[in-house]
């Protein structure tokens, strides 16, 4: 399979650039460095820069391929904005990022008669549901957004692929973390807000303490609930679905988590078993929900994917990952 990875520099993209070619797939990365950094692209994959704001850019590459008689059989987009506070201050600038740069990434893929496409979803199109576990057909009712602008863009695509005769691949991601086990890559970004590696910088003295914010949810310990998985067998996930939707003309839309929850003091507690961890109660941060756990049968059953590995395992790579970054 040749894949365009676009946003392949960034945390994401850049695992599942890494497991495509694991995997023997042909990779081109798109990315125009933004938050990706050059150094995450594997060495394997070759590399454009571009920004799917401007529709020239795809295209570019999208039709020097074609034309050296090697298409693309899939696009991968993962070029999004995706912090939920961030999106709170700047609305505009998320519906510009991720809702316009997919419409031009489409209106390029459709114009070159690249017909597959996996997109990056995420669980906040659920908003805060009244259900404690997510199932694909549950109500989307997005509480920020980011999660408004995702879900935008779901919307877009179940459109034009009905109009352009487009596979796709949605996958809603639950909260993400980790590193590649050979910790050349992870998320290595200057300002970090997520819970995992904002702790472990805690626990490295990068900062002087976690704050958890809010212990007054409606939770069995008053912290918020949530799903982790780890970022390499969600980049596993983009394989399978991207082989899936190839080879069976086929769509789909699945959630990606561990199908278990853990409360932020719980991942406190089960890194302070390994590290130490400095932290305190602070006031709740807006646009957070209580409580967000997966259900990922469906992914289970149409893509035969399950997640390997557990929090532990997302703990100490983050944590092993951020040590190296402190030694370079
Ligand atoms: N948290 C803290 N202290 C911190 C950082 C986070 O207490 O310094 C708490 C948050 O308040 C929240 C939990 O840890 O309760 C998780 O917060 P993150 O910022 O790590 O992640 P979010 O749940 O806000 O968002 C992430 C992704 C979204 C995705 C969502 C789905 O960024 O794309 O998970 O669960 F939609």
């Amino acid at each position: 399979m040749k894949v365009l990875v676009v946003g392949g520099a960034g945390y994401i993209g850049s695992h599942t650039t890494y497991e495509l070619i694991r995997a023997g797939h042909e990779v081109v990365v798109l990315d125009n460095l933004a938050t990706g950094n050059i150094k995450s692209i594997h060495p394997s994959a070759r590399f454009f820069w571009g920004d799917i704001r401007r529709k020239s850019d795809i295209t570019r590459v999208l039709q020097a391929e074609a034309q050296a008689g090697k298409p693309f059989d899939v696009a991968m987009h993962f070029a999004a904005k995706l912090i939920v506070p961030e999106s709170l201050s700047q609305p505009l600038a998320y519906y510009e990022n991720n809702v316009e740069g997919l419409r031009t990434m489409l209106e390029a893929l459709v114009d070159c008669d690249v017909r597959n496409i996996v997109f990056s979803s995420t669980a906040a199109v659920y908003g805060a549901p009244e259900s404690s576990i997510c199932s694909e057909g549950d109500p989307t009712v997005p509480i920020n957004p980011y999660g408004e602008s995702k879900l935008a863009c779901e919307k877009m695509i179940e459109w034009v692929a009905a109009a352009h005769d487009l596979n796709y691949c949605i996958l809603r991601y639950f909260n993400v973390a980790g590193a590649d086990a050979s910790l050349e890559i992870g998320l290595d970004k200057d300002q970090l807000t997520h819970l995992i590696p904002v702790l472990m910088q805690a626990s490295l003295g990068i900062r002087e303490q976690l704050y958890i914010y809010g212990n007054d949810y409606d939770t069995p310990d008053g912290t918020c609930i949530r799903d982790y998985v780890h970022v390499t067998d969600l980049a596993q996930a983009h394989v399978l679905g991207a082989e899936y939707i190839l080879g069976k003309q086929a769509s789909l839309r699945a959630n990606l988590g561990s199908g278990t929850g853990f409360s932020v003091k719980e991942v406190v507690d089960a890194a302070a078993k390994l590290f130490e961890v400095p932290f305190s109660y602070a006031p709740r941060r807006a646009g957070d929900p209580p409580k967000l756990i997966a259900s990922i049968e469906h992914a289970q059953e149409v893509l035969g994917w399950k997640p390997q590995l557990d929090l532990r395992a997302i703990l100490e790579s983050d944590y092993n990952f951020r040590k190296k970054l402190l030694e370079r």
